[in-house]
């Protein structure tokens, strides 16, 4: 493949970037999307797994199932396109900011930290009643529902259901780092959750070059001055590899 010479151009030039990622990113781990063919909502129905009525009316299927997944991410790596985001940070330093979708804690585990999991993270929960967040036990003796360590409340999956709102702070953030940057690179999402899916539409609109990595095409797509209809390893690869 014919390596974008004009987005790595302006990646390696860039002093800010901004990326977004969504569960494609971590199809190559092993880690289903929620959309499209094989994906968990054609499987599972979001409204009886995924929002606070589901929980209030069925918190131990609930639980079962995030247990099921936090196991499932557990067993799966981190793959080539995590760590080189991963390294893309270093680069940049404090210019980089890495919003992810995704609560399954890859980048993390591929070494990222300027960070904002705008969803939560499956590896934690929260307390019911004095909200003190902590992570699980490892999967392989984790019955749930899990107690709060502090007040022994039952606790609830850290993560963001339909119809809540984001973790305090984090969009602000996210909004703030894509309305700023000079390349903005949205990777593996299918663009239709808000408001993570505006962030891309916003760093265009202030004057970002943005890139989007993704085998189909997405709401953003027009809106992107490339798209790369790859996978996100291969998409990653040909952006920030060696040349
Ligand atoms: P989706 O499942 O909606 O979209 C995944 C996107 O990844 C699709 O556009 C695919 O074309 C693309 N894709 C598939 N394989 C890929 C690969 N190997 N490399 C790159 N891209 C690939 O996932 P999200 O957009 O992340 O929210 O979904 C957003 C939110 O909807 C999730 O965070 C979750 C879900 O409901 C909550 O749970 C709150």
């Amino acid at each position: 493949m014919e390596l974008p010479i004009e987005a790595r151009k302006r990646i390696s030039a860039a002093k800010r970037v901004a990326v977004l990622t969504g569960a494609g990113i971590s199809a190559a781990s092993g880690i289903p999307t929620f959309r499209g063919s094989g994906g968990l909502w054609n499987g599972f129905r979001p409204e009886e797994l995924a929002t606070p009525q589901a929980y209030a009316q069925n918190p131990q299927k609930v639980w079962e199932w995030y247990a099921w997944r936090y196991a499932q991410v557990m067993q799966a790596n981190p793959n080539r396109a995590h760590r080189l985001l991963a390294q893309l940070e270093r680069q940049k330093r404090d210019g980089f900011l890495l919003v992810t979708q995704n609560v399954d804690g890859l980048h993390a585990r591929a070494g990222s930290v300027r960070m904002v999991e705008l969803h939560g993270s499956i590896g934690r929960a929260r307390c019911e009643v004095c909200s003190t967040h902590f992570p699980l036990p490892d999967p392989a003796v984790f019955v749930p529902p899990p107690q709060c360590p502090a007040c022994s409340a039952r606790a609830r999956p850290d993560v963001v259901w339909f119809g809540e709102r984001l973790p305090k702070g984090a969009f602000e953030r996210a909004e703030a780092a894509f309305s700023r940057a000079e390349v903005a690179l949205v990777v593996g999402t299918s663009a239709q959750v808000e408001p993570a899916a505006s962030l891309g539409r916003v760093a265009g609109w202030a004057g970002a070059y943005l890139i989007e990595v993704n085998p189909d095409r997405t709401p953003l797509t027009p809106h992107a001055d490339l798209h790369l209809p790859l996978e996100a390893v291969e998409g990653l690869e040909a952006l920030l590899g060696p040349p």
